[in-house]
């Protein structure tokens, strides 16, 4: 029997997606020259790749930073080593964001900022080769690629409303194709099947892309803007915790492929300041390039479904967002 999301996705499929994407890898991203003097940075994972080269150009350009990161003291050393290159303000909270309680503690402290937050960048991220559980009973990938910034993005809805104006980023990545077939609703914690590195990550990242688009539709009234990138394929940290065959790889193969993630950062930079985008809402982007979803990543009936469930899930674990 064929299985009922292949049977909903496969005729939605286009060739022409998968070439466009292709097309997309080999394009530098706009830039955008002007200055962000003053402004407010919120950038989750900023102690290393996209997130640290993306810090350095804001900063760079006159913005006011505030980094949540997990590690005290590489966050530390990259708040020392900004401010003092850059003489802009560079605060920082500290959260596991893997963890239900350290993500509520960084969405209280930014809930608090007196200043409006301009552009909001959720990008911390991992790769990982074998399952692996939070604290709270989520798979690693499902808790950092989506409830993190479900969670954050939730508790900032009144201030974002009231400030009005923020754009907010999601870093998301192409490999949000290996959900080939969307989400297992009923195993998103990866319990039934086996764990695949890849189709986990894939997952996590098409449950973000999904509440991109309901975000994108609550927040339009208050003038901020959701959108989600692929920040290239870069050379960063990613997948540092892996084993030696995957580090061998990364280093021989991947590595020798990526760019520098100053790219990302460009491209960053762009979509959180060019006036032409002020009004650009609900889009992924390949870097700059605005780019067709796959159809997993464009069902907005999925994008209601795990919605529902995932407001089930935290209130199940005594978290009421609204
Ligand atoms: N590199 C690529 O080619 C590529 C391609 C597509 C998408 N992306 C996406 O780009 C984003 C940035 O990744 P990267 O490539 O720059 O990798 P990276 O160098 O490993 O940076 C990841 C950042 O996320 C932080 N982080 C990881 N787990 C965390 C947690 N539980 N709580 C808080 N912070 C956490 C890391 O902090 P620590 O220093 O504490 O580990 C680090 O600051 C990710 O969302 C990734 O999926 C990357």
């Amino acid at each position: 029997m064929i299985h009922p999301a292949i049977r909903r996705y496969w005729p939605q499929y286009k060739w022409s997606n998968v070439y466009a994407m292709i097309k997309n890898m080999k394009k530098e991203p706009k830039l955008c020259l002007e200055p962000f003097h003053g402004k407010l940075v919120v950038i989750t994972g900023a102690t290393s790749g996209v997130g640290f080269h993306t810090v350095r150009k804001y900063a760079a350009m006159g913005a006011h930073i505030v980094m949540v990161n997990r590690n005290a003291e590489k966050s530390e050393k990259v708040r020392r080593e900004i401010s003092g290159e850059f003489g802009v303000p560079v605060d920082h909270v500290i959260a596991d964001l893997s963890v239900l309680a350290d993500m509520q503690r960084a969405g209280r402290y930014l809930a608090e900022l007196e200043k409006p937050i301009d552009v909001l960048i959720h990008n911390a991220g991992l790769h990982l080769d074998n399952r692996s559980e939070t604290p709270d009973g989520f798979e690693v990938n499902f808790a950092l690629h989506y409830i993190a910034p479900f969670v954050i993005t939730s508790m900032l809805s009144d201030k974002l409303r009231r400030d009005k104006g923020a754009r907010i980023i999601f870093v998301g990545s192409e490999g949000y194709r290996f959900a080939a077939w969307g989400l297992e609703l009923d195993d998103l914690q990866w319990v039934r099947r086996r764990y695949s590195g890849l189709k986990a990550y894939g997952a996590g990242k098409l449950a973000q892309l999904l509440s991109m688009h309901v975000f994108a539709k609550d927040l339009a009234p208050f003038d901020v803007t959701v959108n989600a990138m692929h920040p290239g394929m870069v050379r960063t940290d990613t997948g540092k915790d892996n084993g030696r065959f995957y580090q061998w790889y990364k280093k021989n193969i991947i590595d020798k492929n990526s760019a520098s993630p100053e790219i990302s950062a460009e491209a960053l930079y762009y979509l959180g300041v060019a006036p032409e985008l002020a009004r650009t809402s609900d889009v992924f982007f390949h870097l700059t390039t605005e780019e067709e979803l796959s159809p997993p990543g464009r069902d907005l009936e999925a994008a209601e479904a795990i919605w529902a469930l995932t407001d089930k899930l935290l209130r199940d674990k005594g978290l009421s967002l609204w």
